[in-house]
């Protein structure tokens, strides 16, 4: 039999708890709360979108309720088929959008804020999300990787219209 001081069993004690709660948090994002990480659905030649359904970026309708949102993003813009440096889609409250990501050149990201949406665009993979847009309200979609001295200002934003 090993003896264990004391405060030794404690630390031991407490690294187990603290182990226990972590792995619990994570089993409940999955289990209960349906937490799913963006996924790579396939590879995609960035040099050649405009052969592929990126070759018209932007939204479709593609049934009740249901909306895709195929985006491109570049140095430094999101190219969703809306002209302008801060593109703006609107899309009705009560929606299911399905978000299908590339890039065209170098890693980008997509933030939606307020919304469970972080995905990375990197060159060469598609990346999807889905999201209910349930509030109605001006959103942001933000570039989170830093991707040269443009970055700060890829900036879009989606209307969820009433
Ligand atoms: Cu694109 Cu930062």
């Amino acid at each position: 039999m090993i003896h264990i001081d004391r405060l030794e069993r404690y630390w031991l004690i407490a690294v187990g708890i603290v182990f226990g709660a972590f792995s619990a948090a994570l089993v409940a994002s999955v289990l209960v709360f349906g937490v799913r990480l963006p996924s790579p659905v396939g590879r995609i030649d960035p040099q050649k979108l405009d052969q592929t359904e990126f070759a018209t970026p932007g939204l479709t309708k593609t049934g009740d309720g249901n909306y895709t949102l195929r985006v491109i993003a570049q140095m430094w813009r999101y190219d969703f088929g809306v002209k302008g440096n801060l593109p703006n889609i609107q899309i009705p409250v009560g929606s299911k959008l399905t978000i299908a990501a590339t890039s065209k050149d170098v890693t980008h990201g997509f933030y939606l804020e307020q919304h469970d949406v972080n995905v990375m665009m990197l060159p060469g993979q598609i990346s999807q999300v889905e999201v209910m847009l349930d509030r109605p309200g001006t959103y942001h979609i933000i570039c989170h990787e830093y991707c040269g001295p443009g970055h700060q200002g890829m900036i879009a934003s989606i209307e969820v219209t009433k």
